[in-house]
């Protein structure tokens, strides 16, 4: 996992995993999508830091605009850098977005969120890095045999959508490990070097943050009210939402949440939630600041968020933290 380097005496550690052996990144830590905050100046900033960012395509409101970040993120950075789908919403179509990321030679793809099988039909032959968010092992698995170049494991903590399963990161991620050859990403509740070294504990080769990124300068688009509301809420802050619909996504609570889970008690089916579960009502919240009428997606690493630091100081504090413990341990 470590390469030590002596040099007049000092030690320099480099990371090297299959992780950033693949990507071609200093440190096997990756940017989730992040719908709707996920633009260029977040991407090229991770880039810039050493990991691996990535604009968030299905955010974007056409084929040109993704267009637009993708050339904006190489005005910002020479790095490599990815395009993230959540496909399988509401049976929205994606290829004219792929199209262009395909056209642009984006070295990196991450899809999630439904069967990544016309996706990978769709991209054969192209010469880009295939990542696969998953929440169970099965979908590992089948990423593995469709041809990924490495499965990101996303655990109950954390943000957005979630797997049906309710399995933590702790549990998932090594039986992961077990279960397929290709490196595994640990994602879900990770948001400092603690966190990084366990998943790498856990035979993980790098890791995956979503919620933490948001509490970033770089992080653009998240209104204040939004950061704000990260850096106040404890361990227990957070509500998964959409169960009733199959679809299960962790969001900071609120009275909009709270709104959700009631209507979600009382059966209320797709047609009387949608309104409420929107990315209008999403946005609302995350973009216009306003909690009384939306919502945010976060993770339960939320209670662990403490100050909205530059995407470089975020990396290079954890570097500094995995290293020490890294130390502690030898
Ligand atoms: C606000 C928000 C939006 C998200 N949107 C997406 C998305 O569009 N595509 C995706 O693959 N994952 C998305 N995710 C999941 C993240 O990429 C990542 O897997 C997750 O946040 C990891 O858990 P953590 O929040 O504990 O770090 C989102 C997560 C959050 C918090």
């Amino acid at each position: 996992m470590l390469n030590k380097q002596e040099n007049k005496g000092e030690l320099f550690v480099e990371w090297k995993t299959r992780v950033t052996e693949l990507l071609e990144i200093d440190y096997p830590i990756i940017q989730g999508g992040l719908a709707y905050l996920a633009y260029s100046e977040l991407a090229a900033a991770v880039s810039e830091a050493g990991g691996l960012g990535q604009i968030t395509a299905m955010s974007l409101e056409s084929p040109e605009a993704l267009r637009s970040e993708i050339r904006k993120v190489r005005e910002l950075t020479k790095k490599p850098f990815g395009v993230n789908f959540a496909i399988g919403q509401h049976g929205r179509r994606y290829d004219q977005l792929l199209d262009v990321a395909l056209e642009e030679n984006v070295p990196v793809l991450s899809v999630t969120g439904g069967n990544p099988a016309p996706f990978f039909e769709y991209i054969k032959g192209a010469q880009v890095k295939k990542l696969v968010l998953v929440a169970a092992k099965r979908q590992a698995i089948k990423a593995e045999s469709l041809g990924a170049d490495a499965v990101m494991v996303v655990g109950h903590e954390g943000g957005g959508h979630l797997g049906r399963d309710d399995i933590g990161t702790m549990v998932l991620v090594p039986q992961v490990v077990d279960a397929v050859n290709i490196p595994v990403i640990a994602s879900g509740g990770i948001g400092d070097g603690r966190g990084w070294m366990a998943a790498h504990a856990l035979g993980a080769e790098g890791i995956e943050m979503g919620t933490r990124f948001i509490a970033t300068k770089e992080c653009v688009h998240a209104s204040k009210e939004y950061k704000q509301a990260l850096l106040e809420t404890d361990e227990t802050g957070t509500v998964v939402i959409k169960r009733s619909l199959g679809a299960p996504a962790r969001a900071l609570s609120g009275s909009w949440t709270e709104k959700i889970l009631r209507m979600e008690t009382e059966n209320a089916d797709y047609d009387k939630l949608k309104d409420y579960i929107s990315g209008v009502a999403n946005r609302r919240f995350i973009h216009d600041g306003n909690e009384q009428s939306g919502f945010g997606w976060a993770g339960q690493v939320a209670g662990m968020i403490e100050d909205i630091p530059t995407v470089e100081e975020l990396i290079g504090r954890m570097v500094k933290q995995a290293e020490e413990i890294r130390k502690k341990w030898s």
